[in-house]
């Protein structure tokens, strides 16, 4: 793939250093930077502003242009004419399934929604008013402790049961989290509903009473799962296949991608933005927020806008936007305080030079917790759904990582502390 070259002049460095250049199917050329150590030199990149920390097939963001494709395919065609399992098995198999394999797909997935009756005790160890976020870090992690026949990461078989097993048991681990926090019994997954509708039985059905699906709900949801389902390297993502690459099991990878993803930079957003809007209260009050947020000395970002990669509409967003149109036409919903507070801040904000000229457009997170909010799904929920949803690309990435040679991630630094010095007692 190195069919240019870089080449290096560093003061004190008596020859011109040469740098192979790769260049991908999309996207910038890399610069490796590897034979450096060589030459007593680090690259340094806090944030991996500029790192390409591994190639990958999976997914590619073209940031300037608002594009995003899995495997190939725009993700607005993809929440289109695709539902989030057949999304699952591009992301994990590179191809889309043939009408067969999604069939066999369906029904395997569906053969291990139920997690182990010994996992359910694991709650009461819980307050109740725990975070959701904090209870999927424990069960996911403990997942582990129940699956030792799949274990072996250098068996293809065992990561592709481990797959299953996470795409199946997530959501039947996210509504237990929200039956937990209500304190109303555990509904166990139906093996003859799809995975959408399965989800909202699990989260909204008690014994008393079933739940009545709306498919314009289900689709909804399923739109939401597929809208989350991957996104190249973001800080979740590195941490699953930094943690994979030290060969701990994929159930412990994916509970360290859910903790990277709990922060409102990141994955905490949808919830982050439910709450801003809430304490923005009225239109009125939009300017004084807007300047809040372009403070500098004022921490207050503007939720759900932004982007390390989009500096442009993320595309996930205006896809967002159209369901949620959608869904609060279902439900007859047309005087939301909290859809016309974000469509006048989106609009505010679309027009203002400091966000103009930062780039900063809605996220995928800005109108996702609206439709979270509309279908009844409480805010404290929102990331465990972001989680549910992202656990396909954590482990597509962390299959990928392990179907090829590989070593352990071990960034180095730029040292600036104590120089060596003697012991006072020494
Ligand atoms: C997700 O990485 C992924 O792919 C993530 C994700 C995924 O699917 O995995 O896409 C999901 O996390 C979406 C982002 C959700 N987060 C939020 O909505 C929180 C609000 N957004 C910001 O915190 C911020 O935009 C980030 C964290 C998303 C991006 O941070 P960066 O890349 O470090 O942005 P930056 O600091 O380089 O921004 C440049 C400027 C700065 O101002 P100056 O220093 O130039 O004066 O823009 C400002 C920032 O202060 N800025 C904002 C802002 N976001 C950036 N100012 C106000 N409100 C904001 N939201």
């Amino acid at each position: 793939m190195a069919d240019k070259k870089a080449r290096l002049v560093v003061d004190g460095v008596d020859k011109e250093i040469e740098l192979p250049v790769y260049h991908g199917t999309e996207g910038p050329d890399v610069v490796d930077v590897r034979p450096l150590t060589g030459e007593g030199l680090f690259t340094y990149d806090p944030g991996f502003v500029s790192t390409a920390s591994c190639e990958s097939k999976i997914t590619y963001i073209d940031g300037a242009n608002g594009v995003l494709l899995h495997r190939g395919y725009p993700i607005e065609e993809l929440a289109e004419h695709s539902d989030y399992l057949e999304v699952c098995y591009l992301l994990l198999n590179g191809e889309l399934p043939t009408p067969e394999q999604k069939a066999k797909f369906d029904y395997t997935v569906n053969q291990h929604t139920m997690v182990h009756e010994q996992l359910r005790s694991f709650y009461n160890g819980f307050r109740r008013d725990a975070h959701p976020m904090a209870i999927m870090c424990g069960v996911v992690g403990a997942l582990s402790a129940f699956y030792h026949d799949s274990l072996d990461i250098n068996d293809p078989h065992h990561r592709e049961v481990c797959a299953y097993r996470l795409i199946a048991k997530m959501p039947t681990l996210a509504a237990m989290c929200y039956k937990f926090s209500i304190g109303q019994p555990f509904i166990y997954p139906r093996n003859d509903l799809g995975y959408a509708d399965n989800f909202l039985r699990m989260m909204f059905a008690t014994p008393c009473e079933d739940y009545k699906i709306n498919p314009v709900l289900s689709r909804a949801m399923d739109k939401i799962f597929t809208l989350h389902a991957d996104h190249e390297q973001n800080a979740p993502t590195s941490t699953v296949r930094l943690a994979g690459s030290s060969g701990a099991n994929p159930f412990a990878c994916i509970a360290a991608g859910i903790a990277a993803l709990w922060g409102p930079a990141h994955g905490g957003a949808n919830e982050a933005v439910l709450k801003m809007l809430a304490e923005i209260g009225s239109v009125e009050n939009i300017p004084a927020f807007i300047e809040k947020a372009k403070d500098p000395n004022d921490p207050f970002r503007l939720m759900g806008f932004g982007h390390r990669v989009y500096r442009n509409f993320d595309p996930r967003s205006r896809v967002m936007k159209q369901t949620c149109d959608e869904v609060l036409a279902e439900l007859g919903i047309t005087d939301d305080p909290m859809l016309d507070i974000a469509k006048e801040l989106e609009r505010i904000a679309l027009e203002d030079e400091y966000f103009v000229s930062r780039k900063l457009y809605p996220n995928v997170d800005f109108y996702s917790g609206i439709i979270l909010k509309a279908i009844g799904i409480p805010t404290s929920m929102f990331t465990v759904i972001f989680a549910l949803s992202r656990t396909i690309g954590w482990i597509s990435h962390w299959n990928e990582f392990h179907s090829s040679p590989n070593k352990i991630g071990r960034p180095r630094q730029l040292y600036t502390g104590e120089p060596k010095r003697k012991h006072p007692r020494a």
